[in-house]
């Protein structure tokens, strides 16, 4: 395989936004200190705003996420920005960042904006040929439903060929997820048991205890099921039920994992709970009457030989108790009745992946007490992961995307089948339920779980202590 020529030139949109504010920078600092940034970044943004202010606000961003900044190294990503202002709309933008660009032939284009401005940006970029040996990296969500998710695709296929397209979901640059993948095939214990006849329910929580954080009007757009759910919550879904890649090779994942998409039950009205955080209308940038859920919880099911009738319950929200990132996968009980005590136990025996805060994977099961009774309690074996030498992930994927790599990235192939999940419970659905902000969502989502549950509190400390 040849392997791909880097791009000379990053050149990033919304470099005033949030986005850029809260990650980006940090990003391009920790690219620096690893020696994966060397060439200039070009910040775009409709702003009025020059070089110093965005230098200004480069700084004072990683000093706001660095601990121990290196001042060498803010100064060397100091020293490779550029700044274009000017209405996307407007060819003249273009032609000035082209003029920016300069000498570079390769640049690689990173929207960190609204999705509704994703194809005004790339018709731009086209109109001045700046998609000429260019990549272009596109953030999630990519499109709001199925059908414009096919139409952003046309354009963005007009301008470039699919193998210059990295559509980014950062949680795949995230170690406890691509843990995920290497812990399910690096091992051979789990395979035989990794299926409808042993595992009972898995649930997945992605839970923040903060709420808008300023972005109502982004998030006014999007709300929990484009947000989190059809990406980041589906990547999970994707990468613990998926079949064994064919080949090593990213290509065979995103295939394997396109096929999980695909054998998803479409989710439907009585398949999904939305929530809404009180206070949430009165959110700047929010409209009034929004019914824009902040919460839901869905219950899903893959419809392939190896997950036929196992249900997956899914839920996702802002202003919960914790910001804690959760799965747990829940085998069935043994099938006789040995031991009473352990009987009575709803789940003896799980597995759970702590993804976030901290990188945990743990074994459930159950221990004799000693003594003269054939008694136990749940105890977990577990092994922490990650650890300080994680990358942030846009860190780890703008260098990827700068090499030309596209392992982490997600194919247009997947990002449709995950959009027809979700795609009919878009707009129809239940009114969004009220809850208060602090609390585990709307109670209705406990009737959803039903007898699989109680949805397990991932802010409570196991039995062996920890939280
Ligand atoms: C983003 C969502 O994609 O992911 C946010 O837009 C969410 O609403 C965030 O808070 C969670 O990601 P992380 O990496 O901060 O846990």
């Amino acid at each position: 395989m040849i392997t791909p020529a880097p791009s000379d030139v990053l050149v990033f949109f919304g470099a005033t936004g949030d986005l850029a504010r809260k990650q980006i920078f940090p990003a391009l600092y920790g690219m620096v200190l690893a020696e994966e940034l060397d060439v200039p970044v070009v910040g775009v943004a409709f702003s009025e705003w020059g070089l110093e202010d965005l230098q200004k606000r480069a700084r004072e961003s990683v000093t706001a996420a660095v601990p121990d900044v290196d001042d060498a190294a803010l100064e060397t990503l100091i020293g490779l920005l550029r700044y274009v202002d000017g209405d996307y709309r407007d060819p003249a933008t273009f032609a000035a960042l082209k003029e920016s660009v300069g000498d570079a032939h390769r640049p690689v284009h990173y929207l960190a904006i609204p999705p509704v401005m994703f194809a005004t940006v790339i018709e731009g970029l086209a109109g001045a040929g700046l998609n000429q040996d260019a990549r272009v990296v596109v953030e999630k969500p990519f499109g709001r439903d199925l059908a414009s998710a096919q139409e952003l695709d046309a354009v963005v296929r007009g301008a470039f060929p699919e193998e210059s397209v990295f559509r980014i979901d950062h949680f795949l640059g995230k170690e406890e997820i691509m843990n995920l993948l290497y812990f399910r095939f690096a091992n051979s214990f789990l395979e035989p048991v990794w299926n409808r006849d042993h595992i009972a329910s898995v649930q997945i929580t992605i839970a923040e205890d903060f709420g808008v954080q300023g972005r109502g009007s982004f998030y006014d757009s999007a709300g929990a099921l484009r947000d989190v759910l059809e990406n980041h919550m589906l990547q999970i879904v994707a990468l613990l039920a998926m079949e064994p890649p064919a080949y090593q090779g990213y290509g065979a994942v995103h295939e394997a994992k396109a096929n999980v998409f695909r054998a998803i039950r479409p989710l439907t009205r009585n398949d999904i709970v939305r929530g809404q955080f009180d206070g949430y209308r009165d959110e700047p940038g929010v409209a009034r009457g929004s019914d824009v859920e902040t919460y839901v919880a869905a219950r899903l099911f893959i419809d392939s030989w190896r997950w036929a009738g196992v249900p997956w319950y899914l839920r996702t929200g802002k202003h919960l108790p914790a910001t804690v990132h959760e799965v747990i996968v829940e085998f069935k009980k043994p099938p006789q009745a040995l031991f009473d005590d352990a009987m009575m136990a709803q789940h003896p025996n799980h597995l759970r992946f702590r993804l976030q805060p901290d990188g945990e994977i743990a074994l459930g099961a159950r221990v004799k007490t000693p003594g003269e009774e054939f008694v136990g309690e749940q105890r977990e074996l577990v092994a922490s992961t990650g650890g300080a030498a994680a990358r942030r992930p846009y860190e780890r994927l703008l260098a990827d995307a700068i090499q030309g790599d596209r392992a982490l990235f997600t194919s247009e192939d997947s990002v449709e089948a995950a959009w027809r999940v979700v795609d009919g419970i878009l707009t129809d659905h239940a009114p969004a339920i009220r809850y208060a902000p602090g609390t585990w969502g709307p109670t209705e989502a406990d009737t959803l779980i039903g007898g699989d549950g109680p949805w397990h509190d991932p802010s409570l400390r196991d039995s062996n202590g920890r939280k």
